[in-house]
This record gives C-alpha cells, structure tokens and sequence, in this order.
C-alpha cells in the first residue's frame, strides 16, 4: 500500500506564476476550495522574466490602438497559425485585466496627466506595453499574491507533481511529493489546471530557472491530453552572453524599446539590412526616424530592432556566423548611445531600466548608461502546449485546464513580446472561472489506488539503480543536443541525429540512479524531472522535423520559406494506445467573417 499525505481540494492549481494565481483568484472569489501548488517558492515564477510590460490596448499613448490593431498584430506575429478564438478573446479582454490589476494595488508607470503609461515593443504597432519600469512580471506576480493570499488559498510550496490522476476519463487529483521531506502526497480534486509554465530547462541557454522542465505540457500527455504546435519555441533576441556564469539571464526588449540599438562588431545597425516582407511598411526607414518613433513620434515608423523576436534572434545568430560577432558570440545592445540625443540619459536609463542596470552592473561589471551590452539569443517561450478550449481553457481531458505558456493557441508560430503576460491574465481568469464552474457541478471523483502505487514505485525507482549514470550529466547532455541540434535554425540531419540521441538519453534515463534518502535530495529530484524534460525535447524534435517549412520561430535551413498549404493546420500530439507519439494535422478553422475583415483592414 502507498503511504501518502492525503488532501481534498474542488480547484487545484499546478503552478503559482501568473496564469496558476490569477486562475486561483478567480476559481477562490467563486467560492470553491482551491489549492495552489508550486514547485519553488512563491514569488519565484518566469513570470517576474517579462520585464518590459503588458500588452493591452489601452490606447493611452497613442489613441489610434484598440483590441483590433491588437488582434492584427498577435496573428501576424504568430505567423496565422494561431488560435484566432484565443487572439480575440486576448486582445478585447486585456485591458479590463489590467485596470483590475490596477485596482488590486499593481503600481504602473504613469503618462504626465496620470494614466497608465505605454511603451513600444516588438511587432506591436502602437506603444502598448503598461509597464513598472523593468520589473512588470514582478509587480503582476507581488499584486496577484497579495490578492489571493487574502481569499484563503491553500498553498503548497516546494511540492512537485509526478502524475495526474484520472477517474475513468475525467481527471482525479494529482500526485507528488514534497521537496523538502521527500513525503509523497495524494491531491484529490474536481479540477485541476494546469499552469506550470515553460520547457526553457530543455536547453542549454535559457531565461527559465530550473524549475522549467516541461512539466504540466507532460503531465497533460501522459493524462491522455493533445498537445499542439511544439515545434515553436521562442529564442527571445536579448539574453547575457557574457561571464559565462549568467549565460542566458534575459535582457529586456524594453531597452529597445526605449531607443536601445543592436549593432555587430563592424559598428552596423544590421537589422536595417534584413526587413521581412510583412514588416517592409511598418519599419524606419533611417536610424533618425527609428529613433523618432520611440520618443513617441506618430509619423515616423518602427525601427527595425523592434521587429518580431524569431527575426531579430536570427539576424543575430547570422552576423556571429558570419564573423561580425561581439568577442564572446553575441552582438552590441547600446542604450547608452541616447546620451547623443538627451541632456539627462543616463539618470533615464536608470529610471526606465533599473533592474537591467543593476544586473549588467552587478554581474558584468558594465555600466549601461555608459557602454553597450554583449547579448545573443536565449530559449525564452514555449509556444507550444495543451490544446485547450479557447472560451474555457479545458483541454480534452473533463476537468483538466490549463493556462498561460503551457497551454498553445494565442501566440501561433511567434509570440509578440508582453503577449505572455496578458495572456496569463486573460486565460488565468478564464481558466480560474471554469475550473470553479467545473468543479460546482461534478461530484469529486475516485481515485485509483493502482495509478498511485504505480506512480510511487516509478519516484522510488532512482534509489534502487547501482548504476553509474548521473542524473545531473542525463540532463546536461539533453539539455546539449536540444541547443546544438533543435535550436533557431533545424534541418532535417541534424533533427534525425538529435532523435537518436535523445532515444539513448532516454535509456540512460532510465538507469540513472540516485544515493542517499528522500530529504531534500536534489539528485532524486533531477533524476524524477527528466522524464519530463526528455519527452518534451522529444515532442519538440519530431514536430519540427513534421514541419517542412519556416514560419515564426520556426526556422528550417532546408526548407526556407513558408509553405501557405503548412499554414492551413496546427499538429497536434497525443500519447497512442502503445505509448508512441502520435502526431496529427489538424486543420484550423476558417475565420470568423468579422475577424477576417480585421486583417484584411490592417495589411
Ligand atoms: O523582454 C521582455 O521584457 C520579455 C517580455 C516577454 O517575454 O513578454
């Protein structure tokens, strides 16, 4: 018989970065028993890694924005492959999400006559991003916190969930342990949602923190959910290259968008060189106007460092190729460079971008009010996640949701930069609120003691291998040839090699063994993360290579352009009867006439 902590909960759920505690809040002010699980620490999410903003067309800078030019520009930047339900519902319910934010003590930049101010990011046309400086993640997480705290939530922190459980079809609860004590626990719950966030631990270079090892997109698979668009995942343009120790830490696009340029080693603003056909209307036309247009001049066009993330990370892994790279393999981020243009730059860099100040300061010793920043490109997003409803966000497992960046749909092939964060509240509030309608009309469900057993003998298996496979190396060499064989530019050799290696991974997986006790034993919790981290590297690999074209961050070297007849499905994942990924293209329905003629407006 397993021995477990048993608890009972209406809502539980899986994550607590924005999307897991806005759908909390919501699911608790329903009146239901919710219950909020967290692998790490509360406050310690990958939503604090969104610096620069919220999306949401307020329209206070610019009135020319509304959820329309919105919804345009989510579908152009995710290529069309999006779920167009999800752009809708996203860009028309942002701004409510945020003024509640608002309402509920998040403390945003203010224009001079005291509305929330708005800055330019990449691919939105207007200046749209309400901000708290560099630290907007951050204020979305503390307010969001604060709120629910106060709703009497049940917070599990350091607990990490190996399996959900099912009644029959319908979802049961979860299983997991404790981190701290290594005590298995039984969660039985009505509804779970998923909010687990990203797979960025899959790669070497990353923004993500250790805990993002793909877990809620497998949880979801091996419940039996369908996955969509895992072939794209986001290398955001802008992360620390250099000391080698904090390879990866994200450096906001917010410094380009307050008038930061990237330059190659040559001292060229390349990206004028390279505007992608879509974007060839909307981009300056000299570096004078680029700049006009982020001091908030309404004539003057985009420059091109704000085009979409998948160009801009491309151009950079371009000039390092080609030999105009900065001496440790990125490129020149120069914020400091506006002092040509401002009396007081320096004191302005430090109030609009106190954190990427104090980060390059501390950890790189460079003062960014006086010289440029060394970037490259850095795993960043997963596009890719449970297929859900786009009204509800259940996936198609009854009871089983799941929101923000482990659910696909909104982004498509690209998501534009702050999308991530209204998306969370948008899809948290919703998830939140259907989980609680859910969980109102089902009665709480059987578990069986089987699926427990198994899942327990499956944690404890690590402390019975005598063998000499390191768990931390298993990890480290995926975590290798996902970087070097999957990463901003695939073909189809090195996607076969990358398959087969990760097939040896799997079965070094599954010797990797583990000494000492159940106690806080980070290498028994490594070794219980790669079954994740190998699957969705897997799913990855074998969706791109699915993919025989280049859309958004998805890019094949040998197969360049898009393809329209690729752009009419999404592919979707689901575990077969024998255990095998199945992979199938699943047609995206026609637009809504209405929509349709938002976009035909718009170009
Ligand atoms: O660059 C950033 O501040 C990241 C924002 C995002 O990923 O949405």
């Amino acid at each position: 018989m397993s021995e477990y902590i048993p608890h009972e909960h209406d809502v539980l759920v899986i994550g607590a970065g924005g999307a897991g505690l806005r759908a909390a809040v919501e699911a608790s002010a329903a009146g239901v028993k919710v219950a909020v699980i967290t692998k790490s620490l509360l406050g310690k999410a990958h939503t604090v890694m969104a610096e620069g903003g919220v999306a949401a067309a307020l329209g206070n800078v610019d009135d020319r924005d509304n959820w329309r030019v919105h919804f345009a520009d989510t579908m152009r930047g995710g290529q069309y492959v999006n779920n167009w339900r999800m752009a809708e519902l996203h860009a028309r319910e942002a701004p409510a999400r945020v003024r509640e934010l608002e309402a509920w003590g998040a403390l945003f930049d203010r224009t001079g006559d005291g509305r929330i101010l708005q800055r330019n990011f990449g691919g939105h046309r207007y200046p749209r991003l309400a901000h708290v400086g560099d630290r907007t993640g951050l204020e979305m997480i503390r307010t969001l916190q604060d709120h629910g705290i106060h709703l009497g939530l049940d917070v599990f922190m350091e607990h990490t969930i190996l399996r959900l459980l099912k009644d029959g079809d319908r979802i049961a609860g979860a299983f997991g342990y404790d981190r701290e004590r290594g005590r298995f626990h039984l969660f039985r719950a009505k509804a779970v949602v998923l909010a687990t966030g990203g797979i960025g631990r899959a790669y070497k270079i990353t923004s993500n923190s250790w805990e993002y090892t793909g877990d809620g997109h497998a949880l979801a698979y091996h419940a039996g959910a369908s996955l969509m668009d895992m072939e794209f995942v986001q290398f955001h343009p802008t992360g620390m290259i250099w000391p080698p120790s904090v390879r990866g830490i994200l450096v906001t696009e917010g410094v380009r968008g307050e008038g930061g340029v990237l330059r190659n080693r040559l001292g060229e603003r390349f990206l004028f060189h390279d505007i992608p056909p879509l974007y060839v209307n909307q981009t300056a036309a000299s570096e004078e106007e680029g700049w006009r247009y982020t001091q908030g001049d309404k004539n003057a066009k985009r420059p091109p460092e704000l085009l979409t993330r998948d160009h801009v990370a491309r151009c950079i892994r371009r000039e390092v190729r080609e030999g105009r790279g900065s001496p440790h393999g990125g490129v020149f981020l120069d914020i400091a460079w506006i002092k040509e243009k401002l009396p007081n730059a320096a004191e302005h860099i430090r109030k609009k971008l106190p954190s990427m100040y104090h980060q390059f300061k501390q950890l790189a010793d460079i003062d960014i009010t006086a010289e440029p920043m060394e970037v490259g490109p850095t795993t960043h997003y997963m596009m890719g996640g449970v297929r859900v409803d786009a009204d509800s966000q259940m996936s198609d497992v009854p009871g089983l949701f799941a929101a923000g960046e482990c659910a696909a749909g909104l982004h498509g092939a690209n998501r534009l930069g702050g999308n991530s964060l209204s998306d969370l509240l948008v899809f948290g509030q919703r998830a939140g609120e259907y989980a609680a309608r859910f969980a109102r009309e089902c009665p709480l469900p059987g578990v069986d003691a089987r699926e427990v057993e198994a899942a327990e003998r499956r944690a404890l298996a690590p402390f019975g291998r005598s063998s000499s496979e390191n768990p931390y190396s298993v990890q480290h060499r995926s975590q290798e040839v996902m970087q070097e064989l999957v990463g901003i530019v695939r073909t189809e050799r090195e996607m076969v090699e990358a398959l087969e290696r990760l097939r040896e991974l799997h079965a070094a997986a599954e010797r990797a063994g583990v000494d000492g006790n159940r106690e806080y034993n980070n290498g028994w919790h490594t070794a219980l993360d790669l079954d994740n981290l190998l699957a969705v590297s897997e799913m990855v690999a074998r969706a791109a290579l699915e993919r025989k074209e280049s859309r958004g961050a998805h890019f094949r070297e040998d197969y360049p352009s898009k393809d329209e007849q690729c752009g009419k499905w999404n592919l979707v994942v689901r575990k077969g009867a024998g255990g095998e990924m199945e992979f199938t293209r699943v047609p995206i329905p026609p637009l809504r006439d209405e929509l349709a003629a938002i976009l035909r407006e718009m170009q």
